[in-house]
């Protein structure tokens, strides 16, 4: 009997040789949880440390996916990660076998259903209790789920054929972003993020997880999508671990700019040909936007249908959701679909397996009644019609935009930047502070806008009455005029 204090819930290890593994880890039995790993003294992977413990479901996990591109990206925390069976294995099994009395979950019943107070009840009248207050589980509710995946498969025709892990609920894309990171970021990585970037993948990247950011700058000398600063920027990331975190969002914030389909051609190319070299890539494809596409040419199908099954060396892992895509800002409402070629079912749930620790380990599970709202919103017969409705007035705003800026000459240190897609466009101030134009706008004229890094102001378009543009854009080319004078 061997025993070990590293964690007092691993207490009285009983060794078990049998279990030793490739990277020098030692599985061990302990009585109060089943089996655990400890890390021998010949740690393989050398990034976790001599003495840290895996639990055994953590390791059956990575042994499932040993020898794939997702288990060589996962961080240390994603390689401790695991979905435990405890509570919810002993609440699933009372649910199939208590045929007297269930009292296992955390909830409060009364007459069969879950208590909802009235008021809750009034203001919720299309669901059930168990829809309106239970909790949901910790994946998302099934039919939600697969309903998501109905819709990637609608929305981007060449998943056609292609396999995907079933999409996981999350509370929201900022969430999804974040968790990929906890499995996937380690302290000192480099994740592949262009000069204009949402800022919040800032605190998670570098505030969150102690990484960096190798910035690329996002246009060319064109106005393009800058394929080759991409290129360079990951083949730079990769230089010491042989691996590499990208982050593609397109529709972009801030810049609402979408690649055509010549420059999606040439991020795949691109993302191939590095595989092909021996990096490993995760390509996150924040589609935050998904679907405001206003330009005959651009991409509408995500990066994500390009890039699932394309290479052993390219995990994709799409988030999405329907924060934006159906106007339900608030509802917390985003989802995770992973894909690599060659991985099997199993590893999908090997990954999901994963995640699900992860989520459980943080929120516990995702709001549940706005899953249940929004799987009665889309299978409502108006649907895809009102979205249609809604991206159509979305667009008129950005036509209406676009005339105007074709109409009026930009101040002097004023340029707007090319934008083709989404809510937003930016302006890059050139000799003056886009935080000074931004002060000015709000302080004298009331409007507010973003300034972005010093050096763009970033306008959303999509908040403002078509009418009203004109008197916005004018304000800010007049106020403009005056910074640089
Ligand atoms: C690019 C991008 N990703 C993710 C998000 C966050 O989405 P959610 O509100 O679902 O967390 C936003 C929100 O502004 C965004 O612009």
């Amino acid at each position: 009997m061997h025993s070990t204090s590293v964690n007092k819930n691993y207490i009285q290890c009983k060794f078990s040789s049998k279990w030793l593994n490739g990277r020098g880890l030692t599985v061990v039995e302990s009585l109060d949880i089943p089996k655990v790993a400890v890390l021998s003294a010949t740690a393989g992977c050398g990034r976790q440390q001599k003495g840290e413990i895996l639990n055994i479901l953590a390791e059956e996990l990575n042994r499932s996916l040993s020898g794939t591109c997702a288990g060589r990206l996962l961080s240390d925390l994603g390689q401790r990660m695991f979905f435990p069976k405890g509570l919810l294995s002993q609440s699933a099994e009372a649910t199939e076998r208590a045929h007297k009395f269930n009292a296992t979950v955390g909830m409060a019943y009364s007459g069969g259903q879950p208590i909802m107070l009235e008021g809750v009840r009034q203001q919720l009248p299309g669901l059930s209790p168990k829809e309106a207050v239970a909790y949901g589980p910790t994946s998302g509710v099934m039919a939600f789920r697969e309903l998501w995946r109905k819709e990637i498969l609608r929305k981007n025709p060449s998943m056609k054929g292609k396999a995907c892990s079933l999409p996981v609920s999350v509370p929201g894309l900022t969430a999804g972003v974040s968790y990929l990171a906890d499995l996937f970021i380690d302290s000192g990585d480099t994740v592949v993020v262009p000069d204009m970037f949402w800022p919040n993948y800032r605190l998670i990247i570098e505030e969150r997880h102690c990484a960096k950011m190798e910035h690329y700058s996002f246009f060319d000398d064109k106005g393009g999508f800058n394929v080759p600063a991409m290129e360079a920027a990951i083949r730079k990331s990769a230089a010491t671990r042989k691996r590499s975190i990208v982050i593609l969002n397109f529709p972009n914030n801030p810049t609402g700019y979408t690649p055509s389909l010549s420059e999606a051609a040439a991020i795949q190319t691109t993302l191939l040909t590095l595989a092909d070299s021996g990096i490993d890539l995760l390509v996150i494809m924040d589609d935050a936007y998904f679907g405001l596409q206003y330009e005959a040419d651009n991409l509408r199908e995500s990066m994500f249908a390009r890039l699932a099954g394309a290479h052993e060396r390219i995990l994709a892992a799409k988030v999405d959701g329907s924060t934006k895509e159906d106007y339900v800002w608030g509802f917390r409402g985003g989802f995770i679909t992973f894909a690599g070629k060659g991985l099997d079912e199993h590893q999908y749930g090997a990954l999901v397996k994963k995640l699900m620790g992860v989520i459980r380990s943080s929120v516990s599970s995702p709001a549940a009644p706005t899953q249940y709202i929004m799987m009665k919103a889309m299978e409502h017969p108006g649907y895809l019609a009102e979205k249609e409705k809604y991206a159509a007035l979305m667009e008129t705003r950005y036509h209406a935009v676009k005339r105007w800026l074709a109409t009026h000459p930009a101040p002097a240190g004023l340029r707007p930047l090319p934008f083709n897609s989404g809510y937003f466009m930016c302006f890059l101030c050139e000799g003056y502070s886009a935080e000074a134009l931004r002060l000015r706008l709000l302080d004298e004229h009331g409007i507010g806008t973003i300034s972005l890094q010093e050096k763009w102001l970033r306008v959303a378009f999509s908040c403002i009455e078509e009418a009203d543009i004109d008197e916005l854009y004018s304000t800010i080319y007049k106020a403009a005029a005056g910074m640089k004078a």
